[in-house]
């Protein structure tokens, strides 16, 4: 907890000020349009999602009591399709072994722990707040909980914990799933700087296999939110391991780092030491993937990051959740790149777009009276067959600019969010962030998801995702392009994304 215990003790010092305070105005004008926010109060990371009957779950990292972080819950969201979501009662609550932090959920279709026939069963970790001052080391440990009702109520198993800290500070973050090499539960778990495998038959007993990474990898922060998954490329399985970091992220604070590599069912082996980002952007965190979705493997993340998280403008909710993301694997010159691209299940709430072909970019060229959309809730895809330096600016009446492009020179993609309106509420909400371009191919493509309060860039098919919040003081309404070297875009359209 090193890392972690300034931002959540300070949180909670914060909570007990602020239950004695009004809540700030509401900000309705931030609320996404597409993208999952609790009706109110604090959430951070998605937990134990899994498609379980025609049903996406989303579990979430929740304090019901406050704007900021708290005693963690589980709340609770259900959604036929990941984007149109019904909130839920909460899951989980606290209890005497402490908090519930964040874990994974699964489909135990043999009945392996004895709680029933195609059980739900959450995975989480116990997080003791008492013990975090006088035993911090034995302060985190993993339990579980079931339903046998499709997730509505919840029962936690009476053996809790099931996997006691052996006397490690950070020891969270289960993510568990079936592994047909082992024929065994495999639970890939955050152990402070590394990732620590462990097997089970049942859920109930746990086996160390392995530990993975303490010299590998970015390690500015604690290792937390882990995820193995495999991924098939040319035919040939690879094995993806997420490691969410925090901070030391390639633009400042949280991110989500992963590598690729081999799995044989006990050991990871990556297939070299480089550290790859799933998002460059500054505001995607604590990423992992849905169980019981293949051959989809389907990503969310917290839209927000720990830097300035419990500050964001926003009122009476705080945070919002990515898009659902569909990952693939992609090999650009010698190296095999994880790719995100958004799950067409978003893509399907769009209007007919307005296609704009050949447009010719040199210095500015206003498209906002082409576009014929005056919404800010909008799916933008730009196509080139030559790239060059550009920028995308969305604006405003006030002046404000959020700003996406790319910087030939840099060979990097970039959001800056400076004068994108109000920026002050943290010194930590910084204005640019950057991410390398990592293909070299001539043309490029671009598609923007942007909702009331957000902007997502996928690049070059899902090799580069950026994710930026901004809080504008007036309605986005214009749609600007700049280029001083000048460029053409083959195509460029626009739909408008009106959700719920
Ligand atoms: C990541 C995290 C997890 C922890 C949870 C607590 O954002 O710090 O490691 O389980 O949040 O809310």
């Amino acid at each position: 907890m090193k890392k972690l215990l300034p931002v959540l003790g300070a949180s909670l010092l914060t909570t007990a000020a602020l239950a004695q305070s009004a809540p700030p105005p509401a900000t309705p004008q931030f609320r996404p349009a597409y993208h999952f926010t609790p009706t109110a109060h604090w959430m951070n990371d998605p937990n134990g999602m899994v498609y379980y009957q025609g049903t996406y779950h989303l579990f979430f990292q929740y304090y019901p009591g406050g704007m900021v972080w708290g005693p963690m819950h589980w709340g609770h969201a259900t959604s036929p399709d990941m984007v149109r979501w019904q909130e839920q009662p909460i899951a989980l609550y606290p209890d005497s072994l402490g908090y519930i932090f964040s874990g994974s959920a699964v489909v135990d279709a043999n009945n392996t722990a004895g709680f029933g026939k195609n059980a739900l069963v959450a995975i989480f970790t116990h997080h003791n707040p008492k013990l975090e001052k006088t035993d911090s080391e034995h302060g985190q440990n993993q339990s579980l909980a079931y339903s046998l009702d499709a997730g509505k109520t919840w029962m936690k198993y009476r053996g809790n914990p099931v996997l006691k800290s052996p006397g490690i500070v950070d020891f969270r973050d289960p993510k568990v799933t079936w592994n047909a090499q082992l024929n065994k539960w495999l639970m890939t778990l955050a152990t402070k700087d590394r990732i620590t495998f462990y097997s089970s038959p049942n859920l109930k007993t746990w086996t160390k296999e392995s530990e993975f990474g303490e010299k590998l990898g970015a390690h500015g922060g604690v290792w937390e939110c882990p995820d193995l998954f495999p991924l098939a490329l040319n035919g040939k399985t690879y094995w993806v391991l997420i490691v969410n970091l925090n901070p030391g992220g390639p633009n400042g604070g949280s991110a989500t780092q992963y590598f690729v590599g081999n799995f044989d069912g006990h050991t990871f082996t990556p297939l070299n030491d480089k550290t790859k980002w799933a998002d460059y952007g500054p505001d995607e965190y604590a990423g992992v993937t849905w169980e019981n979705t293949a051959p989809r493997r389907l990503f969310l993340g917290w839209m927000s990051n720990w830097e300035y998280g419990n500050q964001v403008p926003t009122s009476p909710w705080r945070s919002a959740m990515t898009i659902p993301r569909e990952l693939g694997l992609r090999q650009e010159g010698q190296e095999i790149y994880l790719t995100s691209q958004p799950a067409a299940e978003v893509g399907r709430l769009a209007t007919t777009p307005t296609t704009l072909p050949n447009v010719a970019v040199k210095n500015t060229v206003d498209l906002t009276p082409r576009l014929k959309s005056t919404t800010a809730k909008r799916r933008l895809t730009l196509r080139t067959a030559q790239l060059a330096g550009f920028e995308l600016v969305l604006g405003n009446a006030a002046g404000e600019e959020l700003v996406i492009g790319y910087d030939a020179a840099a060979k990097q993609y970039f959001i800056d969010r400076s004068k994108s309106g109000n920026v002050s509420f943290s010194p930590k909400f910084t204005g640019r962030s950057t991410a390398p371009r990592l293909t070299t191919a001539p043309g490029a493509d671009l598609t923007l998801y942007c909702d009331a309060a957000s902007v997502e860039l996928f690049a070059d098919h899902g090799l580069t995702a950026m994710t930026a919040i901004f809080f504008p003081t007036q309605p986005i309404t214009t749609v600007r392009l700049r280029s001083a070297q000048g460029l053409t875009f083959q195509e460029i359209s626009n739909a408008a994304l009106g959700g719920k």
